[in-house]
């Protein structure tokens, strides 16, 4: 059976919640809050060994003022309050998305749990924080267009694992499960080319109602897949990161990232 090694979730449905119960918005935030927390411990418990969330789109900027004001404050708390204790489980936090346009004192945040959790070996947690793949995969051709023009890289050498090698996920497996809750069944901007051969599972039940048993669920239902990765016995891909997911075996970002020339 197959053993998930990232899974990635896409946190919908807090709003709904709120307002089912006559809440505010913000109030099903924080109740979503409190079930990243119970699924970040959950994942720690399984061995799994990458976890990525959606917290925050590029596209979320659009949502009333006080909504992004909460949830830029629930970043902070998250941080603030939690960063000890996931250093303490050997969590190693990794934040992918823009990070230029964010305010300095989020960034000196985001930055100091990466530093503190550098050196963890547990659970890579995955904050996509003003993240969207369109945005991402801009940079990144913007990135390969610099170094064109500069006369350091070669058009012609450019290839899907170079163009992997400069997105915010870098050295990081593909997601073998990609986990949408509230019944929604669309991307939304997420994760895009690094989802090319991950499974899928879109659950009715919205994020605040998420725990550990419907995490234990989905993996289930994740080993029960069949991946065959575009061929017929699940060994067929050809680039090194649907070969590491169809092996199972370990990811070797650095040696992949010099074996392409990327400086
Ligand atoms: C989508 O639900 C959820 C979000 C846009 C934010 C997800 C954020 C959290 C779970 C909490 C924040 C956590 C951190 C660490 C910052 P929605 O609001 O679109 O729900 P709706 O579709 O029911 O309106």
């Amino acid at each position: 059976m197959l053993e998930p090694r990232h899974i990635a979730i896409i946190m919908d449905g807090n709003g709904r919640w709120a307002t089912k119960r006559g809440l505010a918005r913000t109030a099903g935030h924080k109740a979503g809050v409190e079930a990243l927390r119970i699924v970040v411990n959950e994942a720690g418990k399984c061995g799994l060994q990458w976890l990525t969330l959606f917290a925050f789109s590029s596209e979320n900027w659009s949502r009333p003022d006080s909504e992004v004001t909460e949830l830029l404050m629930l970043l902070k708390l998250f941080i603030r309050r939690d960063l000890g204790v996931l250093n303490k489980n050997n969590v190693r936090v990794r934040i992918i998305g823009d990070r230029i346009h964010l305010e300095p004192e989020i960034r000196a945040l985001l930055d100091e749990a990466e530093n503190l959790t550098r050196a963890n070996t547990g659970l890579n947690l995955v904050i996509a924080f003003n993240y969207g793949s369109r945005d991402e995969i801009t940079r990144a051709m913007q990135s390969l267009g610099a170094d064109i023009a500069a006369g350091r890289l070669d058009p012609r050498s450019i290839s899907a694992d170079l163009i992997s090698a400069h997105l915010d996920t870098s050295g990081m497996p593909d997601p073998d499960l990609i986990i949408r809750t509230s019944g929604e069944m669309r991307l939304s901007n997420f994760l895009l080319w690094q989802a090319a051969y991950a499974e899928f599972l879109f659950v009715e039940c919205l994020w605040p109602e998420f725990g550990a048993k419907e995490f234990k669920d989905a993996i289930a239902s994740y080993k029960m897949r069949s991946r065959r990765f575009g061929g017929i016995d699940g060994t067929s891909c050809s680039t090194p990161a649907c070969e590491a997911s169809a092996n199972n075996d370990e990811f070797l970002p650095v040696e992949m990232v010099k074996a392409a020339g990327i400086k």
